[in-house]
């Protein structure tokens, strides 16, 4: 019998490239590889890549030069880049690192069986279809080993909003929604193997419509038939845009106890000058309506969201209708970016902030938003929350997993088991997790 072979994948980005490695890694298990945690140990490197950022997109040649040289030391290592980089660069990418033998889109990264066989007759693969057929309906089922306590399972892919800073339409192409049957068997099939919370992803997941048994299924709807799955205790969901937020999708918050009390909803600015010019359609009131109607169906759930600051045209004044915005909302989590030119979307022709300008703005909205997520996360000493334990700690007898509102809790003197939902009270907050003891 030949030893396997060793694959070792690089994720950068969202967790959807964390739910694509998986199954890359899955589908490459049929080619003989197993994977590694050591590059230098591996005969395929695999980067799977994100675009959203020029800063992320460069990492990937920096990262490819690196591996050049290890090739030059191991000539039979086989080098592939996946992922929106790829997408977005194709064959460019092949031009600019000739180390690279693959390039595979994430649309279509099921056909990665026959490229790495092409890889083997000594030639290079390329593929940045958007294929017709369904990438999921052509990956080989996935292996029923045990899998760790928390999931993601990819239910949407796809952007037809066109935000005019955002390359997700281009890298990952129009909305298309999984059937709810195959969401269904698929979230059956990870709860067999141990895992008691899924977090569905799309790139715009709320707008969510795949075909049910029944007819067409919603994400609220889905939601709720994924809440009867016995032994799946959590429900989460992310990305979200807030024009798909549907009254049935903010009831549900308020009616299905599996879905979890925290929700990613960006807004990106607060000056409605912007939002225009960028092309969200909604407006920064619109936004905060919404929240208070999530709020009354959910009134503990955290707010998370999603900013860009140096916005082309973006004046003090604007920048402080975001900083006012933040401060309505309050969010437990939220990320901020400075604007990041991105080829070939239509802000990309717009005259930029001054950098200085951008930065400073940047740190000024930073320091708020840590502010806030410091005083979220006082504000749950003294409660009882529930945690699903995910690992152990460094110290002995320390638990670590998440609580309903994703804040990362370690739970000293612990006997829980991994897989189990511990109810704990919050004893102390640090700057990244909460500390907690047994009830
Ligand atoms: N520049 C900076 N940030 C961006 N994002 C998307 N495109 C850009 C860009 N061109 C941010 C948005 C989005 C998050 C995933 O990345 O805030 O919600
Ligand atoms: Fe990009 Fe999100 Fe806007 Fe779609 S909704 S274009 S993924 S920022």
């Amino acid at each position: 019998m030949t030893a396997p072979k060793k694959l070792f994948i690089k994720t950068y980005g969202c967790q959807m490239n964390v739910y694509d490695s998986e199954r890359m890694a899955e589908a490459m298990g049929g080619q003989g590889y197993v994977e590694t945690s050591d590059a230098a140990d591996a005969d395929m490197i695999l980067l799977n890549t994100c675009h959203i950022r020029e800063k992320a997109a460069e990492k990937v040649y920096s990262e490819l030069g690196r591996l050049k040289k290890l090739k030059a030391d191991k000539p039979d290592l086989k080098i592939g880049v996946a992922g929106c980089v790829a997408q977005a660069e194709g064959e460019e990418i092949m031009r600019r690192q000739p180390a690279v033998d693959l390039v595979v889109g994430p649309q279509s990264y099921h056909r990665l069986p026959a490229m790495e066989e092409r890889l083997r007759e000594g030639k290079t693969a390329l593929d940045t279809d958007f294929p017709e057929e369904d990438k999921f309906e052509h990956l080989k089922a996935r292996p029923k080993a045990k899998r760790a306590p928390a999931a993601f399972l990819t239910v949407q892919e796809g952007c037809d909003k066109f935000c005019a800073f955002c390359v997700v339409p281009y890298t990952r192409g129009a909305e298309v929604s999984r059937p709810a049957t195959r969401v269904l068997d698929e979230a059956r099939d990870l709860v067999e193997r141990g895992v008691r919370e899924i977090t569905l992803l799309g790139q715009n997941v709320n707008a969510y419509h795949g075909q049910g048994d029944k007819g067409d299924v919603t994400l609220a709807g889905l939601i709720r038939e994924l809440a009867k799955v016995d032994g799946l205790e959590r429900i989460r969901y992310t990305t979200s845009h807030p024009n798909d937020m549907d009254d049935d999708l903010i009831a549900a918050h308020g009616e299905v106890p599996e879905l979890m009390p925290y929700l990613h909803l960006p807004v990106q600015s607060g000056s409605d000058h912007i939002l225009k010019r960028m092309n969200r359609s909604h407006t920064a009131e619109s936004y905060l309506r919404l929240i208070e109607r999530i709020r009354a169906a959910r009134p503990d759930i955290v707010m998370s969201g999603d900013f860009i600051v140096g916005f082309p045209e973006e004046t003090d004044a604007d920048f402080e209708a975001t900083m006012e915005l933040v401060r309505e909302v309050k969010y437990g989590y939220a990320y901020s970016f400075k604007y990041s030119t991105r080829p070939g979307t239509p802000a990309a022709e717009r005259p930029l902030v001054d950098p200085q300008v951008a930065d400073d703005r940047l740190q000024r909205l930073q320091a708020l938003i840590t502010q806030h997520q410091q005083e979220v996360q006082q504000s749950m000493i003294g409660r009882e929350v529930s945690v699903l334990v995910e690992r152990a700690g460094r110290e002995a007898g320390q638990m670590l997993g998440k609580s309903e509102y994703l804040h990362a809790v370690h739970i000293e003197a612990s006997d829980a088991q991994v897989g189990e939902i511990a109810k704990v009270r919050i004893v102390d907050s640090k700057t990244n997790s909460l500390g907690a003891r047994h009830c």
